[in-house]
């Protein structure tokens, strides 16, 4: 019995090749990533909190962090008939939480990547995200791809422009296309447009979808609670073939500069097979504790500042 499946594999390897390539294809979902730290290497600022919970920065200064998927991802399809190599498509859907400091603005933001390398040496915080380096940034020897969800404007940005923004990345820091400010747009209603403030605190819900027969990445985000929007953020016609390598790792890189936030991922499904599976907003671990905090700030100024003008007068003259 075991020979003959042996065999009748041994005889499927023959006859159908590409058959068998087509079942390397890589799926996963995770809510939460409790019970799943094996399925992740975290570097730098990054881990996974007992609550299951992905931290990738905390609100220290200068900080980056990587999470990745464990194993490498065949993201090319080779057709063994042909010499061709074409990418497969593959989607992503994900949910995170920023949360900003106490006070003012936070940074500097995180980005979904595509990356020959699990470890990304030297990568610099501030605007590169932690994944790319002054000496690296453009150069078409990264082979990396990414989608970034950023709080603060680039460096060589007007100073007018928007920072809240997301943008796909390919192999360098600036942008073939960016959507300033990050929006949604309703369903049913797809000229109206709501901008979304990515540190806000909020769980948002991202979708990366790359089509590898029409060669088009299409980028959606919307609130955690609104349905998928039918238009994408962002939609950019690029063949990412020649960017790609053989087998990529797939994950999550951030930073923080001066200005620092807190990045949390909740939950996170990719496919190179179709549609990535939808997250289960029910199943997710609670948002990041900070968020609380937050909302009891304004109380907890106030009877910082009543204190202190307590504080004055009683000690006053
Ligand atoms: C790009 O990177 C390669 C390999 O690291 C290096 O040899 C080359 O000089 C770099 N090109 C530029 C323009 O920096
Ligand atoms: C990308 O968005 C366009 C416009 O909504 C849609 O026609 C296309 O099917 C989408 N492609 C993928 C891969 O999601």
């Amino acid at each position: 019995m075991t020979l003959s499946l042996c065999f009748f594999a041994f005889l499927c390897l023959i006859l159908f090749p590409d058959h068998v390539a087509q079942s390397q294809n890589v799926e996963f979902v995770f809510h939460g990533f409790k019970g799943q730290e094996a399925s992740l290497i975290t570097e730098g600022a990054s881990f996974t909190k007992p609550t299951g919970l992905l931290r990738l920065t905390n609100r220290s200064n200068f900080v980056t962090g990587h999470a990745f998927y464990t194993k490498p991802v065949p993201i090319i399809n080779r057709s063994s008939s042909s010499s061709s190599r074409n990418a497969y498509s593959f989607s992503t859907s994900f949910v995170f939480c920023i949360i900003p400091p106490g006070s003012g603005r936070g940074g500097h933001g995180f980005a979904f990547i595509l990356s020959p390398d699990k470890h990304l040496p030297g990568a610099q915080d501030e605007h590169y995200l932690g994944i790319f380096k002054e000496s690296n940034d453009g150069n078409s020897s990264n082979h990396i791809f990414a989608v970034e969800f950023d709080t603060v404007k680039g460096y060589n940005e007007p100073s007018d422009s928007e920072g809240n923004h997301v943008g796909i990345n390919i192999n360098g820091m600036s942008n073939p296309v960016a959507a300033r400010p990050a929006a949604y747009s309703e369903q049913g209603n797809e000229q109206n447009e709501r901008d979304i403030k990515l540190e806000s605190g909020d769980r948002i819900l991202a979708w990366i979808e790359y089509d590898g027969q029409q060669k088009v990445v299409n980028v959606t985000i919307s609130p955690a609670k609104k349905p998928k929007p039918s238009k994408p953020l962002i939609t950019l016609q690029k063949d990412l073939t020649s960017i790609l390598l053989d087998s990529m790792y797939v994950g999550f890189s951030a930073s923080t500069g001066e200005k620092s936030s807190s990045h949390y991922i909740l939950g996170w499904s990719f496919s190179t097979k179709g549609v990535a599976p939808p997250l289960n907003l029910s199943q997710l671990p609670a948002p990041p504790p900070e968020e609380k905090s937050l909302s009891f700030k304004p109380q907890v100024t106030a009877v910082t500042a009543t204190l202190s003008v307590l504080t004055i007068i009683l000690l006053g003259p």
